[in-house]
């Protein structure tokens, strides 16, 4: 089994099966255990359910990150993006149409050309928070997520509803087998 799937499995057996919704939505607001320091390492990205949302948490140059798994343009799988530096930034390239949105904040970045300036050349711009973005600790070699639960819609939330994730992903699913 690999480190990855030890983490899994730890963190799954912690989370929700006699739990009620209410006590799910309380437990999603406090710091959840996602694994061993080390082991996330190694597996440099690990997927969780927490809260009845999917979470990308990623290790790269010596940071954690977590990220909503489906990409805010269409339900792109993330965990299967590459990560690459833009404008400096480090961000997750969606591996379906090559979005790329900043690990740190969330932001869809995109190349704009200014047609007053001259020679013309590609700029990088933010489209603002499209992905919502959570908060990843760590204490005594154990690391934690606490989702960001602030008010205010961002784009990738659509792809964490019950629908999405009960009928579109399901029908896609049932497609593709
Ligand atoms: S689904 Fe991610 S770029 Fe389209």
């Amino acid at each position: 089994m690999s480190s990855s799937d030890d983490v899994s499995k730890s963190a799954e057996k912690v989370w929700g099966e006699n739990m009620s919704s209410d006590e799910e939505v309380a437990a999603a607001s406090r710091p959840y255990f996602i694994g061993k320091k080390e082991n996330i390492i190694q597996a440099r990205r690990v997927l969780k359910s927490v809260g009845g949302r999917d979470v990308l948490v990623m290790y790269h140059q010596g940071d954690f990150y977590a990220i909503d798994a489906r990409c805010y343009h269409s339900g792109g799988p993330l965990q299967e993006g590459d990560i690459e530096d833009f404008d400096g930034r480090p961000c997750i390239v969606c591996p379906w149409h090559k979005y790329k949105i900043t690990l740190d904040e969330g932001e869809g970045l995109y190349q704009a050309v200014d047609p007053s300036v001259k020679p013309l050349k590609p700029t990088w711009c933010s489209k603002g928070i499209k992905q919502r973005i959570h908060t990843v600790t760590e204490s005594n070699g154990d690391v934690f997520l606490t989702l960001n639960n602030s008010p205010g819609a961002i784009d990738s939330d659509y792809y964490q509803t019950e629908k999405y994730r009960d009928t579109i992903l399901k029908e896609g699913r049932k497609k593709t087998n």
